[in-house]
């Protein structure tokens, strides 16, 4: 007669001998050596990202810091704009931003050198940040009456790239959830979007809107402008639901999604809370690696011709 917890071990155990979790170790530590044995080639000029999807709390924040930290271990100078009154990103990488602290703001609307502004993350030696405070909650408003209202930030950032002692690699601009005039700074100073697109149910509606704006953008604004990437957030690959949207996603947009999935993790979410990305919070965690697998993917892609 088989003892009982014999039965219920073999329950576990699929064909091959091997445990889910003994399996799911494996992986990981292959994924693990597969990163550090990774070279990221650095691209030739600032590839310059806004990371943008007028839908709230669909990752934009955490994919722009992790990004950001991803690259910046694997080698590259990234900088990372905070264009979001909330400050999420300048709280994510650890950067003073209290209401006294010069800020985008400053830069936008006073014409602030950026040099004068960006700060260093504690997160890397090659990353930056140029921090949002509350001020720039009126910014919106305040941009209105001004003098190439569009074109502000990008006046800036050009200044500032070409005037940095050393170059930079990467430049990710992290917007607000809304199409305002900040989002169209973003889009005017960049050469590439970004969208995260979380993978639940609402995930497509709203993405036509933004894609219209952004052709508007490219038409009048910005002839540069492409969108090179969608990454897809939020995964669980337990619901039919997340593996519907990631089929509806790569269907209509085969060239621009990435082939690697960020799933919902904890330590992704708990991250923040410590002023850290989950790069440096939990290196080894699956958040973490996924996060590095799409900075190696968008590496490699390079910029769009
Ligand atoms: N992969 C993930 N797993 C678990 N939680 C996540 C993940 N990605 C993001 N989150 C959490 O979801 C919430 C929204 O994420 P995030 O702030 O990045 O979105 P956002 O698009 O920047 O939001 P907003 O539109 O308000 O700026 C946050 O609490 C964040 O910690
Ligand atoms: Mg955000």
């Amino acid at each position: 007669m088989k003892h009982p917890e014999g039965n219920l071990a073999d329950s576990t155990r699929s064909f091959d001998g091997t445990t889910p979790l003994a399996r799911e170790i494996a992986e990981n530590t292959r994924r693990r050596r597969a990163i550090a044995a990774q070279s990221l080639p650095l691209p030739p000029e600032p590839r310059i990202f806004t990371v943008a999807n007028q839908k709230g709390g669909v990752g934009k924040t955490t994919t722009t810091v992790n990004l950001a930290a991803a690259l910046a271990r694997e080698g590259a100078r990234v900088l990372v704009i905070d264009l979001d009154p909330q400050g999420n990103a300048s709280t994510a990488l650890g950067v003073e931003h209290r209401a006294d602290t010069p800020s985008v703001y400053d830069v936008i609307i006073n014409d602030v050198p950026m040099i004068e502004v960006v700060q260093k993350s504690p997160e890397s030696e090659q990353l930056y940040c140029l921090p949002a405070t509350i001020h720039l909650a009126g910014a919106e408003i305040e941009l209105v009456s001004l003098v190439a209202r569009e074109q502000r930030l990008r006046t800036a950032l050009d200044t500032f790239l070409d005037t940095f002692p050393d170059q930079f690699h990467y430049v990710f601009i992290d917007c607000p959830p809304s199409l305002g005039l900040l989002t169209i700074n973003a889009f005017v100073a960049a050469k590439e979007v970004l969208i995260p697109i979380q993978c639940e149910y609402y995930a497509l509606e709203g993405l036509s809107q933004l894609l219209s704006n952004i052709q508007l953008i490219e038409r009048h604004l910005n002839p540069d402008l492409a969108v090179s990437t969608i990454l897809l957030t939020m995964y669980d690959a337990r619901t039919n639901l997340a593996n519907q949207v990631v089929k509806d996603v790569r269907d209509h947009f085969p060239e621009q999604v990435l082939r690697t999935l960020i799933p919902r993790s904890v330590r992704i979410s708990e991250a923040p809370s410590y002023g850290q990305t989950v790069i440096s919070y939990d290196a080894n965690s699956p958040g973490s690696l996924s996060y590095l697998e799409a900075a190696g993917e968008i590496a490699h892609r390079g910029a769009p011709e």
